[in-house]
């Protein structure tokens, strides 16, 4: 068989013979009642996977190892340089204290349905809080900590949690960021209030608890008896994880339990090419998609070994920090985003870190979040000498779109594409009238309706929303919102977003929800923001001023206004450091901003002049504003 047969009668199965193809996966889960079938296509544009089953994802990802005579095999290992620790849980003591965090939670009367945000940095007792409420069939939602309490305040009104799961901080190279006033803050800015906060004092800050709301986390849990699993439907939520929108109103992605446990541990095999029982590594937070699919479920349910770190590619200590811990641990692959390469590539180009470690067991590294470019692919390539696969995935999709099956029938690398579709997923790349381009014509990608398991079938409270952002534009497809190519290989290339979604060190990030924090200023009249071309991380945010008429103020007082604003109300990942004041946006004749001229001229890029310029000579001005805050140089 040539190389890619395998792969491309799998995929095709996947699609021509879905109800067998899925349920065959569905096998290598345990179900307290087996699905009737494998997809409910009773309802389209909305899909369900997997109706009828029942099961419990906390089971499958903990007690079923157990039960199998694996309790002493490692599930979990703590890497924290940022503390000095390394901490080790077999599946037998992940189990255990996950049951009895478990039981502390049900004894406040949480269940079935309720819901429970987790705002936690990456200590083990985040993926205890995870599972936890998994256990009880509770829904959590992860909230990442580099995220404003204006940002916490949102989720808590959108899903309405009982209990906040937190811990008193989060510890940032040079700093530590106390959670507990930013939870406190949020809960004050919230209309909904939870009952109970439960919050784990770290050594490094004591958080001060408000009485009759707030539990110490040790208290909470110590001698409370532990809880069994509860069975739910394959169809019921299991999380709730908010992304960015193109307003301030984030979007709540929810994720089913049935369709997802499949889909998973179909993927650490074929995908990841993994063995239960091998570590596994990925270096994300449990606050992205990455580390819920993949530093969490994923591995768990497959009953390998995973690394939960909490560090940094560089500075903590240094840039040799990533094979460190792949020697120490043995992990066999590596899970990270690009950014997190060019960081540790600018510290040490030519790999002397690399260098004082034994790397002979590391297999394959994947690399998912963000464009990977070939200059950093390539670079991976010739310091590790192992494959580097790109994989394309959004938080929508729970799992990659697109990938390398390195572990059902590797096929070559291409740098700068992110391979083949998954199974069920039909992917295809359309034109602005909706028809399908031809092989390396750039369009909008999009899925062919119904979405494999594992995606998201809905918005949290918002099935409207969630028709109009996804469904609507492609009656019949999803619209990954993502544009880019197929070649004559059916390998897809993701070259940009189509919309205002912008990527910061593999963070995904609104340019339109900070443009609602910019146009709050008093001083602002107008205002753009846009992503420029960075280094180290991929895009940064830069933002453009139209001030009112009147305006005497410095502005640069006013830059440093709205800097401090997108801190405080969105947070630091954001990473909003700049923004230059104009005197007009560039428009249409219609009205609309021309914010991709305006990256463009950013990135001094080639542009053609848009045939719907409202007044072509802003564009000048808007060059001539740029070049001294370093834009626009060449
Ligand atoms: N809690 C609080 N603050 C956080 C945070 C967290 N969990 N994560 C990041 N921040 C803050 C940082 O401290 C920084 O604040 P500063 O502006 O005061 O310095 C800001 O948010 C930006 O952080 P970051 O994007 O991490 O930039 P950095 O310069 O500190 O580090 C990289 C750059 C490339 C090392 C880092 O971004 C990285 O490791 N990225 C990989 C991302 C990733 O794994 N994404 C998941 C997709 S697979
Ligand atoms: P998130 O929802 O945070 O996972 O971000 C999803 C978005 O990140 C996608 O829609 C893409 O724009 C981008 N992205 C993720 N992985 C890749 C990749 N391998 N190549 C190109 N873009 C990617």
């Amino acid at each position: 068989m040539a190389t890619g047969d395998i792969y491309r009668a799998l995929h095709a199965r996947s699609l021509n013979d879905r109800e067998a193809f899925w349920l065959e996966q569905a096998s290598a889960i345990d179900w307290t009642r087996r699905p009737d079938r494998a997809l409910d296509d009773s309802r389209p544009p909305f899909y369900r996977w997997f109706p009828g089953g029942e099961l419990n994802t906390c089971h499958n990802a903990l007690d079923r190892h157990v039960d199998a005579g694996h309790g002493d095999r490692l599930a979990l290992i703590y890497d924290s340089p940022v503390t000095g620790t390394v901490r080790r849980y077999t599946y037998r003591e992940l189990r255990d204290a996950t049951a009895e965090l478990a039981g502390a939670i049900a004894a406040l009367g949480i269940g079935k349905g309720d819901r429970v945000i987790i705002y936690m940095p990456m200590i083990p007792e985040a993926a205890m809080a995870m599972l936890a409420c998994a256990r009880l069939g509770a829904i959590h939602s992860v909230v990442f900590g580099g995220f404003a309490a204006n940002e916490l305040a949102t989720r808590i009104d959108d899903c309405a949690p009982k209990l906040i799961l937190a811990a008193s901080c989060g510890i940032e190279p040079g700093r530590i960021v106390e959670y507990k006033p930013l939870l406190d803050q949020a809960i004050e800015l919230a209309t909904h209030k939870p009952a109970h906060c439960v919050v784990l004092q770290r050594p490094q800050a004591q958080a001060s608890l408000v009485d009759g709301r707030d539990l110490d986390w040790l208290r909470f849990v110590t001698g409370k008896p532990p809880a069994p699993c509860v069975p739910v439907k394959a169809t019921d939520p299991l999380y709730i994880l908010y992304t960015s929108g193109t307003t301030g109103q984030p979007k709540g992605v929810v994720r089913d339990n049935g369709g997802y446990c499949v889909a998973l541990h179909w993927s650490m095999k074929n995908l990841y090419g993994i063995a239960p029982g091998e570590v596994w590594w990925t270096a994300s937070d449990v606050g992205w998609v990455v580390g819920h699919s993949y530093i969490v479920y994923g591995p768990l349910i497959y009953g390998a070994t995973s690394v939960l770190y909490e560090g940094k590619p560089v500075g903590t200590p240094d840039a040799g920090a990533f094979w460190r811990v792949i020697a120490e641990h043995k992990a066999v692959a590596l899970f990270t985003a690009p950014t997190a390469f060019r960081a540790i590539k600018k510290e040490d180009p030519d790999g002397k870190l690399l260098r004082q470690y034994d790397l002979k067991h590391f297999r394959t590294l994947f690399l998912a979040g963000e464009r990977g470019d070939p200059p950093t692919i390539e670079w991976a390539q010739r310091m590790l000498g192992v494959p580097i696969v790109d994989h394309w995935w959004q938080t929508e999709t729970g799992w990659v779109i697109c990938g390398n099956f390195v572990g059902l029938d590797p096929m070559p690398v291409k740098p700068g594409s992110t391979s083949v579709p998954a199974p069920g997923w039909d992917i295809q790349v359309l034109d602005a009238e909706g028809n399908r381009v031809k092989p390396g014509e750039i369009g909008a990608i999009v899925g062919k309706l119904p979405m494999p398991p594992g995606t998201f079938p809905t918005l949290w409270n918002a099935e409207d929303r969630f028709r109009q952002a996804y469904l609507a534009e492609y009656p019949g497809y999803y619209k990954t919102g993502d544009a880019g190519f197929i070649d004559a290989d059916g390998y897809v290339s993701v070259m940009t977003r189509v919309d205002d979604v912008i990527n910061v060190a593999g963070h995904r990030l609104s340019t339109g929800q900070m443009e609602e924090v910019l146009a709050s200023h008093d001083d602002v009249a107008e205002c753009a923001v846009i992503g420029v071309a960075d280094e180290l991380k991929g895009q940064v945010p830069l933002g453009f001023l139209v001030l009112k008429a009147g305006v005497e103020r410095p502005h640069g007082e006013i830059v440093s206004d709205v800097v401090r604003m997108v801190r405080q109300r969105i947070g630091p990942v954001a990473f909003f450091k700049t923004a230059v004041v104009v005197n007009r946006l560039p428009k249409t004749r219609s009205g609309k901003i021309l914010r991709g001229t305006m990256q463009r001229i950013a990135d001094s890029q080639d542009f053609r002049m848009p045939a719907t310029i409202d007044d072509p000579t802003i564009l000048g001005e808007i060059e001539s504003a740029l070049k001294p805050a370093g834009y626009a140089r060449k």
